[in-house]
């Protein structure tokens, strides 16, 4: 019967039975060390080829357009994009990028916009108190607040660069009439979406833009008391557009909450599912319209000759 040292029935080593015990952990522990140091290799390497990889999509890993094309239609993510496109639709000199790049600057402003509200209460008095709370003490505040101010200048700019190459292209034109409608409505939106915001601050330069804008209100026709027809309807400075509007009949404490309520909740939240019959549609009408579809030359094949 072979010598055990009374554990599981294992020989003993020449050593005392800790010793032996304590040098088969440290063998195997080595053993799992250079396994984990391959694995890492090959998951750097080639990161596609690991199970994590796989599990998130969940296709076949070669580079056959079949593959590729299921690898998109098979993502939620990538899903939003065709699964293809032609090439020369996607050129920065057709489309200026404007369009993703609006997008792209709405996604920044929400974000910054979120952040901000840490920080602000639409309140008279206390509104100009966390601006300057904001600007003086809050670490990067002033970044923060300056990235959103200036990124909402960006955005105008940009859907209106969007807009006139819509318009150079004829990309207007039939089926993607509707697309152009909606363009408009976001167009709106966008101008709302800054007017709303230059109230906040509630220094003197968004008091007196809102107080020429909501004055131009009050002349809307039927609508305003000032407007033409306005008063036959009925319309008084306590009852027509521009009370609706401020919440009052002056720019004051209930104007400066209807704008934080319009801007930070109620326009974002319209904005955001036009934009998602916006990107919807442009898949609808055939992607984005492009010049004719080109071959390279290396894509021309020799007729077969017989
Ligand atoms: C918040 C504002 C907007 C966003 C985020 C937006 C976004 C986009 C994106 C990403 C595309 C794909 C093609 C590209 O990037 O150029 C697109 C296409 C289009 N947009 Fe906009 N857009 C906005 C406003 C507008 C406006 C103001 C108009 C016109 C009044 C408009 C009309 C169109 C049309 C007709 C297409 C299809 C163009 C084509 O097929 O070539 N959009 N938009």
């Amino acid at each position: 019967m072979p010598d055990t040292n009374g554990h599981n029935g294992t020989p003993a080593g020449d050593g005392p039975p800790g010793e032996s015990k304590l040098a088969a952990v440290l063998a195997e522990a080595k053993a799992v060390q250079a396994r984990a140091v391959e694995e890492l290799k090959t998951t750097v390497k080639a990161p596609a080829k690991t199970d994590v990889w796989k599990s998130i999509l969940r296709v076949k890993h070669d580079e056959t357009p079949r593959s590729r094309a299921l690898g998109v239609l098979s993502n939620v993510f990538l899903h939003l994009h065709p699964a293809k496109i032609n090439r020369d639709a996607v050129a920065y000199n057709y489309t200026w990028g404007m369009g993703g790049m609006t997008f792209y600057i709405y996604i920044t402003l929400v974000f910054t916009g979120a952040l901000l509200m840490f920080y602000y209460h639409p309140s008279k008095v206390i509104a100009f108190r966390d601006i300057l709370y904001l600007e003086n003490d809050v670490p990067f505040g002033k970044l923060l607040r300056n990235m959103h101010r200036w990124g909402a200048h960006l955005m105008v700019i940009m859907v209106e660069l969007h807009m006139f190459r819509v318009f150079l292209t004829g990309s207007y034109k039939k089926p993607r009439e509707f697309n152009w409608v909606v363009g408009v409505l976001l167009l709106v939106l966008t101008l709302l979406l800054s007017f709303t915001g230059y109230l906040l601050p509630d220094d003197q330069l968004g008091f007196w833009a809102v107080t020429v804008g909501t004055n131009m209100a009050r002349a809307t026709p039927l609508l305003g008391h000032d407007g033409p027809f306005g008063p036959q309807m009925g319309m008084t400075a306590f009852n027509d557009v521009r009370f609706g509007l401020l919440g009052g009949s002056i720019v004051d404490s209930n104007a400066l909450l209807r704008a934080y309520i319009w801007h930070c909740v109620a326009i974002p939240i319209i904005a955001s599912l036009f934009m998602i019959v916006h990107f919807w549609r442009v898949r609808k009408d055939g992607g984005i319209s492009g010049p004719a579809p080109m071959m390279l030359e290396s894509e021309i094949k020799e007729p077969k000759k017989v």
